[in-house]
C-alpha cells in the first residue's frame, strides 16, 4: 500500500494527538524520539499506548510509532510499552546498517507473539542516514530479504551533526550540501532496489506551502513516494503532489493502449515522441499508483 503523507506527531501532546486523527494524512508517526523531552518520556509511551488502543480502525489512517534508537536503553521499553496497541509500523531513527532493522524484526516478532498479533504484521520504516556509518553500509540492505521493511526515508539534520556540519545547506542558494544529496540518492537507490518504498525528506519551513509543494515534485521526478510531514497544514499539499492527476493517468493510459495496439514492436511513437521500454514502464507505475491512491481515504 502506497502512504503520500506520513505526519510525525509528538506522543506527549493530547492536542496535536487529537488534531492529528482528523487530518487527511494517509499515516501518523506517532514520536517518542526527538519531539519528546527526557524526563517525558515514560508520559509519552503511557499516551501513544492508549492512542493506538483508542483508535483500532486504521482503515482511512495508519498509526505508526517512532521509537528511540536501539543503541539507547530506551528503544526496548518503547517497544514493549506500544506493542499492545498494535501499531501498524514502526519507525526506525539512526541507524548504522540493516542490521539494526534484523534486530527490530526479531524484537517484533516475540512481542507480536506476546500480543497475539499476526507474525510479521508490524512494518517497519527505516530513516536510512542519520549516522555517518549509515551512509557507508547502503549495500547490507541488499543482502538478505527483509519483508517488514517497507519504506526508507532520509534525513539531514542529525547528519548534519553526525558529520561535524555547522550547516547542511549552501548559504547563497538554499540548496543541500553535497553529503545530503548523496544520502538522498542512496536511500532512493537502495529502497528502489529492494522495492521499499522511498519516501522524501521533511520540509522544515512548515510554513512555506509553495517550496513545500517544489520540493515535492522534485522528490516525485526523482522517484521518491509520499513525504514525512511535521505539520498538519503541509498534508493536503503533499497529497495532491503525490496523487497522479489527471492529465497524468490519461497520457500514461495512452501510452500503455500505444503499445498494446502495436504488439511486438519495443518502440513507437505518440505525439511526435519516441517510446520505448522505460516508458512503458513508467505509465504502469503512474497508472499502478493511481490505482492503490483510489484505495484511500
Ligand atoms: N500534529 C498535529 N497537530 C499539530 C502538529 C502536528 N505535528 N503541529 C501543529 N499542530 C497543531 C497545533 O497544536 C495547533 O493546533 P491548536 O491551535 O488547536 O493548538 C495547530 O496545529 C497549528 O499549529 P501552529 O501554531 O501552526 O504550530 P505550532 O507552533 O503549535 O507547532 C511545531 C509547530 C513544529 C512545534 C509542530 O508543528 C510540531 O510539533 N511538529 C512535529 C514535530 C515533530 O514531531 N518532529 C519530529 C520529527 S522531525
Ligand atoms: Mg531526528
Amino acid at each position: 500500500m502506497i502512504i503520500r503523507s506520513w505526519l510525525f506527531v509528538p506522543g506527549d501532546s493530547d492536542r496535536k494527538l487529537e488534531k492529528a486523527r482528523h487530518n487527511g494524512a494517509d499515516a501518523l508517526i506517532l514520536d517518542l524520539e526527538d519531539s519528546v523531552s527526557d524526563d517525558r518520556q515514560e508520559v509519552a509511551r503511557e499516551m501513544v499506548r492508549a492512542y493506538l488502543e483508542a483508535n483500532p480502525d486504521r482503515s482511512r489512517q495508519q498509526l505508526w510509532v517512532r521509537i528511540n534508537p536501539l543503541d539507547t536503553e530506551l528503544s526496548l521499553p518503547d517497544l514493549a510499552a506500544v506493542m499492545p496497541g498494535a501499531p501498524d509500523g514502526i519507525c526506525l531513527p539512526k541507524v548504522y546498517s540493516a542490521a539494526e532493522v534484523d534486530t527490530l524484526d526479531n524484537y517484533l516478532s516475540a512481542l507480536e507473539a506476546r500480543e497475539g498479533l499476526p507474525l510479521g504484521s508490524t512494518r517497519i520504516l527505516c530513516v536510512a542516514t542519520e549516522t555517518a556509518a549509515s551512509l557507508l553500509t547502503f549495500h547490507t540492505y541488499l543482502e538478505g530479504g527483509r519483508d517488514r521493511l517497507v519504506g526508507m526515508t532520509w534525513g539531514a539534520e542529525d547528519l548534519a551533526a553526525a558529520l561535524g556540519a555547522s550547516d547542511n545547506r549552501n548559504p547563497a542558494s538554499g540548496e543541500y550540501d553535497d553529503p545530503y544529496l548523496m544520502a538522498k540518492s542512496l536511500c532512493l537507490a537502495a529502497a528502489r532496489a529492494i522495492e521499499a518504498q522511498p519516501v522524501g525528506v521533511v520540509y522544515v519551513d512548515f510554513h512555506d506551502l509553495d517550496g513545500l509543494e517544489a520540493d515535492c515534485l522534485r522528490d516525485r521526478r526523482a522517484g521518491f513516494i509520499g513525504k514525512i510531514a511535521i505539520h498538519p497544514a503541509q498534508v493536503e499539499v503533499i497529497n495532491r503532489a503525490f496523487t497522479p492527476s489527471a492529465d497524468e493517468v490519461a497520457y500514461a493510459q495512452r501510452v500503455v493502449d500505444v503499445f498494446e495496439q502495436n504488439p511486438g514492436l519495443g518502440t513507437v511513437g505518440l505525439d511526435g515522441k519516441m517510446l520505448d521500454m522505460p516508458h512503458l514502464k513508467q505509465a504502469r507505475n503512474v497508472l499502478a499508483m493511481a490505482e492503490q491512491i483510489k484505495g484511500l481515504g
